[in-house]
């Protein structure tokens, strides 16, 4: 079935699946594999600074402040797109809502979904729920140069996820390999607190396993890889984390340079295990035509030059990275997942898909045979 092709695409895009408020406005047109993307209006309010001293994101606080920031962020992103949104004809011009409905925190996810159903009534407009992974991995669509092919595989790596997932057709994925208890990111952020910086750690331990590669050659101890040789494609990073515990304690050291050094064991050991899963996914799976590689933890610098090499070797499969302000959660992503299933589904796009049964599911996984129905 050849999918409909949609021009100028209105798309009110709302993500609130965890610390980070967002909504855009896009106008898509096109094919799935180069939509032409313009972007309206694009907001986003991070709550980091608030959950700092919890050490992660606190879910209540974070329902309060996505309510609290949503009607505030609607009326910047019409606004930058020119429309007024105490003008309910000139909101008839957007096409749908879509809006991120699982995996994440359910409080958090529900405040965005019952914005959405609002405004799905008030302007008579039906609402499309979005996995949250699968707008991550279609970040990548935004400033692609070429059409993006499929089969892909999907490496994801955030905060609450890290999954390897088979992209065999627009709409269609299986998930090969996924943590089996704390995501990459989600490591980090621990790592992070163990040496006294604050959430999200992730950007912070590589700066400090950057200044250790700089200033040392090497260093002279290792952290255990775990699960690099469980043949099959699972993670998992749990006892990685024990393990700078353990070494932390053992040593009784707190200088820089040792703070430096441990971020770097750490960050090692963490990435050459995504390396290794990844390099095996491709080879298991064969006929790969795209890698990739998205969530917060692709922003890494450090993974980027690994996933450069391990690309040398794959050159059959095309490596794709989101632009860098795209790597975190944000409502372009889901605005791009909405135009997918608007396209495969325009069935969807019919008043009857207004509000509804659509519901927040927290463990919302990419092998749904479907997503809620709204
Ligand atoms: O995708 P994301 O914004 O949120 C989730 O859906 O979880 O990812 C956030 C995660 C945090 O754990 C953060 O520490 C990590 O991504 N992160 C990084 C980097 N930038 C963000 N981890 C390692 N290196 C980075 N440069
Ligand atoms: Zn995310």
């Amino acid at each position: 079935m050849t999918p409909e092709r949609f021009d100028n695409m209105k798309i009110l895009s709302i993500e609130t699946s965890c610390d980070e408020t967002a909504i855009a406005l896009l106008e898509v047109s096109g094919l799935l594999d180069k939509p032409e993307i313009k972007i309206l209006g694009n907001t986003l309010l991070s709550q980091a600074k608030l959950h700092e001293e919890y050490g992660g994101v606190y879910p209540s606080l974070a329902k309060r402040e996505h309510q609290k920031n949503l009607p505030i962020l609607l009326e910047q992103t019409l606004k930058q797109a020119g429309l007024d949104l105490d003008v309910d004809t000139e909101c008839q011009q957007i096409d749908f809502i879509a809006v991120t409905a699982g995996p994440g925190l359910e409080p958090a996810l529900w405040t965005g979904i019952v914005f959405a159903k609002e405004l799905s009534q008030k302007w008579g407009k039906p609402v499309l729920p979005v996995n949250h992974m699968e707008g991550h991995i279609f970040s990548v669509l935004y400033g692609l140069e070429s059409p993006l092919e499929l089969p892909g595989l999907a490496l994801l790596v955030s905060g609450g996820h890290t999954e390897l997932v088979h992209v065999r057709s627009f709409g269609d994925y299986h998930i090969v390999g996924r943590t089996m208890d704390d995501a990459v990111g989600e490591a980090y952020d621990k790592v992070a607190r163990m040496l006294g910086l604050t959430y999200p750690g992730g950007p912070k331990v590589s700066h400090l396993a950057e200044i250790s590669r700089e200033k040392r050659p090497s260093i002279d101890f290792k952290l255990p890889r775990p699960m690099l040789h469980s043949g099959n494609l699972n993670f998992s990073y749990s006892g990685l984390k024990t393990a700078v515990l353990y070494k932390l304690k053992a040593e009784g050291r707190s200088d820089e340079e040792y703070k430096e050094d441990i971020a770097r064991a750490f960050e090692d050991a963490a990435i050459e295990v995504l390396i290794k899963k990844t390099q095996a996914a491709l080879d298991e799976l064969g006929d790969i035509k795209s890698l990739i590689v998205a969530g917060g933890v692709s922003a890494n610098s450090y993974l980027r030059s690994e996933l450069a090499k391990l690309a040398t070797r794959h050159p059959e499969t095309k490596l794709l990275l989101p632009p860098s302000e795209l790597t975190t959660d944000n409502a372009i992503m889901i605005g791009l997942a909405g135009f997918i299933q608007a396209t495969l589904h325009p069935e969807k796009l019919s008043p009857g898909y207004i509000g509804g049964a659509l519901v927040a599911e927290g463990n919302l996984s990419l092998n749904s045979p479907t997503l809620p129905r709204s």
